[in-house]
C-alpha cells in the first residue's frame, strides 16, 4: 500500500476528494494532511475523515523559508509518504524541499499549463479572451508551476463569466481530475489523463 501525504492551505475540497478516493482496491491510503495555516478549514475536514493532521504555521518563520521547509520535512519524515500531493498549498517551496521529493510530489494548478502560471489564473484567462480554461496536475519541479503534465481538464469560458464563475466550473473538474491522476500515478503510470 502506498502512503500519501496532502499539503493544503485552505478549504481542502481537492484534499477531500483525494482522501475519499483512497478506499477499497485503491493502491494508496492517506497518512497525513499538513497545513501552513492553523485556520485552514480543510484541517477539520481531514480530521472528520479520520486522517492525521499537522500544522506548520508559516507566520512563525518570518520569511525563513529554509526553516519552514525543514519543519514541514520533519512532519513528512514521520509520516513516511511515498507520494506528496499539493492541493491548494499556497507557499512556494525551496528547491531543496522539492528535490527531496523529486518524482514523488504532484500539484494541481487551476489553469491549462503552460498558460497562466502563478496566481489569478481565472481572471487572466477571461481578460485574455480565451474560450476555454481548466486545470493541470503536474509533477513538481523547482520551477513554479512547471514540471511534466500528468493530466488536464478543460471547461468552456462562457460569455459574461466572472472569475468566481469560472473558478467554480474549474474546481468541479479539478475534483474529477486529481483523484484520477493520483490513482494512475501511484500505480506507476505517468501517461497523462485528459478530461474533456
Ligand atoms: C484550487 O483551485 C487549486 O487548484 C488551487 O487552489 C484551489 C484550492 O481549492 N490552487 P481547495 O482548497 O482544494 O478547495
Amino acid at each position: 500500500m502506498k502512503r500519501v501525504a496532502i499539503l493544503i492551505s485552505g478549504g481542502g475540497s481537492n484534499m477531500v476528494r483525494l482522501i475519499e478516493s483512497m478506499v477499497g482496491d485503491h493502491p494508496a491510503r492517506p497518512v497525513l494532511v499538513l497545513s501552513n495555516d492553523p485556520a485552514a478549514p480543510g484541517l477539520k475536514r481531514a480530521q472528520e475523515l479520520g486522517v492525521p493532521t499537522a500544522v506548520v504555521d508559516h507566520k512563525l518563520f518570518k520569511g525563513d523559508r529554509a526553516a519552514f521547509d525543514a519543519k514541514l520535512l520533519e512532519h513528512l519524515n514521520q509520516a513516511e509518504p511515498d507520494v506528496v500531493c499539493l492541493a491548494g498549498f499556497m507557499r512556494i517551496l525551496t528547491d531543496e524541499f522539492v528535490n527531496t521529493f523529486s518524482g514523488r510530489m504532484i500539484n494541481i494548478h487551476p489553469s491549462l499549463l503552460p498558460k497562466y502560471r502563478g496566481l489569478n489564473t481565472h481572471a487572466r484567462a477571461i481578460e485574455a479572451g480565451d474560450e476555454e480554461a481548466g486545470c493541470t496536475v503536474h509533477l513538481v519541479t523547482p520551477e513554479l508551476d512547471e514540471g511534466p503534465v500528468l493530466g488536464q481538464g478543460r471547461v468552456p469560458i462562457e460569455p459574461g463569466d466572472t472569475p468566481e464563475d469560472l473558478a467554480a466550473r474549474v474546481l468541479a473538474v479539478e475534483h474529477r481530475l486529481y483523484p484520477a491522476v493520483l490513482r494512475r500515478f501511484v500505480e506507476g503510470d505517468q501517461t497523462p489523463i485528459y478530461l474533456a
